[in-house]
């Protein structure tokens, strides 16, 4: 199942594969200090960077081993950002949220229809009971959008990251297949905006 990770198409979004031909446009996000400060990663210092995680991204789609897709523009062609589910336990049906886009795409809603996306996805079609998500508690962009697709805070995992030189305490929030059902649901009925 995992090696037939599929596209996935929004209103505005193409979710497919990560390539190699992605690596200037990841290079233009993930070289971003901001970006990669607020994604918990170190900014990328060349090309070189992307092409070494594209390989290793594309060598766990040929393992069955990675949920990455990226995100594309439909009407631009254009790769404007990642999103997958890491950590995740099949046995406990659950997984971890994670994504960041480019900034100049930034506050039109783009990342919440990818979101919205992945969580039906996951609850559709990976028969997951739990998505989780964590951020630093300053990401107030991030929060947002997690806000928007439902999910709940759960509390703070303190000092729980050392990415960025010191220990950070990180923003849990979780969203479960019920919950997701129950606004579906509302939607449907239209006494919520999911
Ligand atoms: C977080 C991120 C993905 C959001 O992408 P995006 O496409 O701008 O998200 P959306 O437009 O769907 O929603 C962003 C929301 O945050 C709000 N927002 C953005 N900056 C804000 C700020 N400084 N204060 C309050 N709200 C803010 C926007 O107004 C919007 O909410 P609204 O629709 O209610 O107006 C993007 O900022 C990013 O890539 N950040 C760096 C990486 C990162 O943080 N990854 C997540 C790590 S867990």
């Amino acid at each position: 199942m995992l090696k037939q990770l599929p596209t996935l198409e929004t209103k505005r979004l193409r979710l497919r594969k990560l390539c190699m031909q992605d690596a200037v446009d990841m290079y233009e996000y993930a070289s971003d200090p901001e970006i990669a400060n607020l994604g918990l990663w170190l900014p990328f210092h060349s090309i070189e960077d992307s092409l070494k995680d594209l390989t290793e991204v594309i060598e766990g789609y040929d393992k069955g081993e990675i949920f990455a897709w990226a995100i594309e523009l439909k009407n631009a062609n254009k790769m404007i950002g990642r999103i997958g589910l890491g950590d995740y336990s099949l046995k406990n049906a659950r997984a971890e949220l994670g994504y960041a886009s480019n900034r100049r795409y930034w506050g039109k809603g783009l990342m919440t229809e990818a979101v919205k996306q992945i969580i039906d996805f996951s609850f559709i079609n990976l028969a997951m009971n739990r998505i989780e998500a964590v951020c630093l508690p300053e990401n107030v962009a991030s929060i947002r959008v997690l806000e928007k697709v439902g999910m709940q805070f759960e509390g703070v995992k303190r000092e729980y990251t050392f990415v960025r030189g010191k220990f950070d305490d990180l923003n849990l929030y979780s969203i479960l297949k019920r919950e997701w059902q129950e606004a579906k649901t509302n939607f449907a009925n239209k006494t919520t905006p999911y």
